[in-house]
């Protein structure tokens, strides 16, 4: 099973991602967990490129490539593979984010994009996407973050949360939007019902 969550910045992605994974351990389910940009040695190097506020003058069709090239090398060696051996594959980010962030947010469009990812399109679709549901206004930090992606003003932002929420319609079921409670606790026991009713974790 593939299981990948998406979600706005500052929306507490890492913390329900650790939350799960020690789930995952304590009730003894075989699981690997990976990041995206980066997540292998070379992706890892592309994600260097991608979020350093240095490159200033990236263009948005390189950016969405770059995205994707880290994508395909996280799929051939690690996703692909342990998938094949049966083990529950978790990503901090996919596919939605570059159709949220460099579809819809940047303007490339959903077609150019798809086809940008062609690769991931085809072979490799996560079972169930968990979005967590909450807007910039709602989680903005007052001062933004360091890297290249963060420094982006609110209306890039906006149109990130916009971009999601036009995806969810189009998904068939498979991406998932979940309010993050005040408690953490209680935001993961949502997430883990739905993993559990998709069948995806037991
Ligand atoms: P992170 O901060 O969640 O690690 O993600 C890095 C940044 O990259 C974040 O601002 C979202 C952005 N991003 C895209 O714009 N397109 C993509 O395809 C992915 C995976 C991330």
């Amino acid at each position: 099973m593939f299981i990948t969550f998406e979600g706005c910045e500052g929306v507490g992605k890492s913390t329900q991602l650790n939350l799960l994974k020690e789930y995952l351990e304590e009730t003894g389910q075989e699981a690997i967990f990976c990041r995206e940009p980066g997540g292998t040695s070379i992706g890892e190097q592309i994600r260097k490129v991608i979020l350093n506020p240095e490159n200033t003058e990236m263009a948005d069709v390189t950016e969405s490539i770059l995205y994707a090239a880290s994508r395909v090398q996280l799929i051939s060696q690690v996703i692909l593979p342990a998938l094949k051996e049966g083990k529950i594959v978790v990503c901090d980010r996919y596919l939605d984010s570059s159709i949220a962030y460099q579809a819809y947010a940047r303007g490339l469009g959903v077609d150019l994009v798809k086809k940008i990812n062609y690769f991931a399109v085809e072979n490799c679709m996560p079972d169930v996407t968990i979005f967590l549901d909450r807007s910039p206004a709602e989680s903005f930090r007052a001062t933004p973050g360091d890297d290249r992606m963060e420094q982006e003003t609110r209306e890039f932002h906006n149109k990130v949360y916009e971009g999601y929420k036009a995806e969810i319609g189009t998904s068939n079921g498979r991406i998932v939007a979940i309010k993050p409670d005040f408690d953490r606790n209680i935001t993961k026991q949502m997430i883990i019902d739905v993993l559990r009713e998709r069948g995806a974790i037991k």
